[in-house]
């Protein structure tokens, strides 16, 4: 089915680190977006997936962050950008099961490690770049077709 959109559609959520209470927000509200769109159920679930884990990391770890959409007929980029402690190792990092979660957060039921992983796998396209000390950002972009 075709969407309706002209142009594109775009906009930001900001992210505050450590507020867990309204974590899953600017994902919800994006799933929300899609749906009235009419994006595909499918495409959506990867959205709201990759969306959720990369604001979760920014809650987790950093100190606060953005997520940008920018919709368009063809597809959805997320970028997800935060002022937090950077990671050293991006490529241990992306390895399903590594965490350094601290026990706090593991009692929450995060920190198996694997948002980066999955972030990737539901993205057609990924890309992660990290300064320590300054912050990391994420791109994904997800095709409607
Ligand atoms: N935005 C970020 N800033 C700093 N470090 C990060 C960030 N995102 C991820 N990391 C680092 O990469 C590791 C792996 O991240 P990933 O999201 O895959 O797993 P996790 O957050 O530890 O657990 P899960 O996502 O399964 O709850 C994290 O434990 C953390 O060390
Ligand atoms: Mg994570």
């Amino acid at each position: 089915m075709a969407l309706n959109i002209s142009g594109a559609i775009e906009g930001s959520f900001q992210l505050i680190g450590g507020n867990f209470a309204t974590a899953g927000e600017a994902s919800t509200q994006l799933k929300l977006k899609l749906t009235n769109l009419g994006v595909h159920e499918d495409i959506i679930r990867r959205a709201a997936i990759a969306t959720f884990e990369a604001e979760m990391n920014v809650i987790i770890y950093a100190a606060a962050g953005r997520l940008h959409y920018y919709i368009t007929q063809q597809s959805i980029k997320i970028r997800v950008e935060d002022m937090g402690p950077g990671i050293e190792d991006i490529s241990l990092a992306m390895q399903e099961g590594y965490s350094t979660a601290p026990e706090w957060v593991r009692e929450m039921g995060w920190g198996a490690g694997m948002g980066l992983p999955n972030m990737k796998k539901n993205s057609d396209k990924f890309s992660i770049d990290s300064v320590v000390g300054e912050g990391t950002t994420v791109e994904m972009v997800i095709n409607f077709s």
